[in-house]
């Protein structure tokens, strides 16, 4: 039985490029879990930086923006989030009536660790014309403090889409926040958090593997520094590296972000070689966060229907909106954006 035949649910797109599994049938335990898919009326939404085997079970494979887009859209009665916590959240946010399910309730994040929501308020609370701009790696209470939500996808035309009159204040990702500013001109207040697997990669490091490659383009998450963002040929989110690479001529290119999105491009791209950007240490580049999720946690999480995600009902009212204003922004047209 191949993926294809076996998930059906609506609402959710489909990832583009199905060729390898085909050629590969999968296991019993993959097979058990798009059984209990079937009967529980789920639609599994996975993270490019999941492991393998999870991405290839799932109905949907893509970035924070993409998942959020399907999470907002599905007719699924279960959600089963394989991602990392706050990403899981969101979907419940959007979706206060459904069961969300993660594979693991300790898959949390550097970045919304650095961001309590008691810290912002108080940062808020010095200047009252302050517009706050939060991207999506951040915790429900921090999302219900925010103007608007956004994510390394859409960043740029949220920040273009905001009012001209506010002091904009951007949290939690100071790196992402820095590659906006440049993109956009626009002044912007940085909350000082990293995400601790992107600020891995050094300027040194990657000069060395661009000249052992020297006919290979980089491409860099916004998460990385600023040094390293420096020598990139293309700056942006998983879910635009796809496309990125897919119109690419290059046939090996070097992509610094977490290993999982290798196996994505891989499927995506049969033909070209990735090259993992390498860190000065050994293995950095796999986020622990997204790495505790296992197949056998998420057969667990469905059998069981828990973990699941509980938020305060005044809080999903609150975290909400911001998140609406993203999607409403992000599906505009390009020349409206701003
Ligand atoms: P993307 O939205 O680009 O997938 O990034 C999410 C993330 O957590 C990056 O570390
Ligand atoms: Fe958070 Fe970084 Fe892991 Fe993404 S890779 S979930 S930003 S710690």
């Amino acid at each position: 039985m191949s993926v294809v035949e076996d998930t059906k649910t609506s609402g959710v797109d489909r990832v583009p490029s199905r060729k390898l599994l085909a050629a590969e049938p999968l296991d019993a335990l993959s097979r058990e879990i798009l059984a209990v898919k079937k009967r529980l009326n789920a639609v599994i939404l996975a993270h490019n930086y999941q492991v393998p085997e999870i991405q290839d079970i799932a109905d949907y494979v893509g970035d924070s923006l993409g998942l959020s887009q399907q999470a907002a859209k599905t007719n699924a009665d279960v959600i089963v989030f394989c991602g990392v916590h706050f990403m899981a959240e969101t979907a419940k946010i959007l979706n206060p009536g459904k069961v969300v399910v993660l594979p693991d309730r300790d898959a949390g994040c550097s970045l919304e660790e650095s961001c309590p929501a008691e810290k912002l308020a108080a940062l808020q609370a010095t200047n009252p014309n302050f517009y706050t701009i939060t991207y999506i790696n951040c915790s429900a209470a921090v999302k219900a403090l925010s103007d608007v939500i956004c994510t390394s996808g859409n960043a740029v035309k949220i920040v273009q889409a905001a009012p001209k009159d506010r002091d904009l204040l951007f949290v939690p990702d100071e790196n992402l926040g820095g590659w906006v500013m440049e993109q956009t001109g626009r002044p912007m207040t940085l909350w000082k958090g990293q995400c601790y697997v992107h600020v891995e990669w050094t300027h040194a490091a990657i000069h060395r593997i661009r000249q052992e490659h020297p006919g290979a383009p980089l491409v860099a998450h916004p998460e990385c520094t600023k040094a390293v963002r420096m020598l990139a040929d293309e700056v942006c989110s998983t879910e635009k590296m796809v496309a990125w690479c897919k119109a690419s001529a290059a046939k090996a290119i070097i992509i610094a972000t977490e290993a999982g999105m290798l196996h994505r491009l891989q499927k995506e791209c049969p033909d070209k070689i990735f090259i993992a950007a390498p860190t000065e240490r050994c293995r950095c580049n796999e986020c622990r966060f997204m790495k505790m999720n296992t197949l056998e946690k998420v057969l667990d999480c469905m059998t069981n229907l828990k973990p699941q995600v509980d938020l305060d009902p005044a809080i999903i009212a609150r975290a909400r909106l911001p998140i609406q204003r993203m999607l409403e922004i992000s599906a505009r047209p390009l020349e409206n954006a701003g």
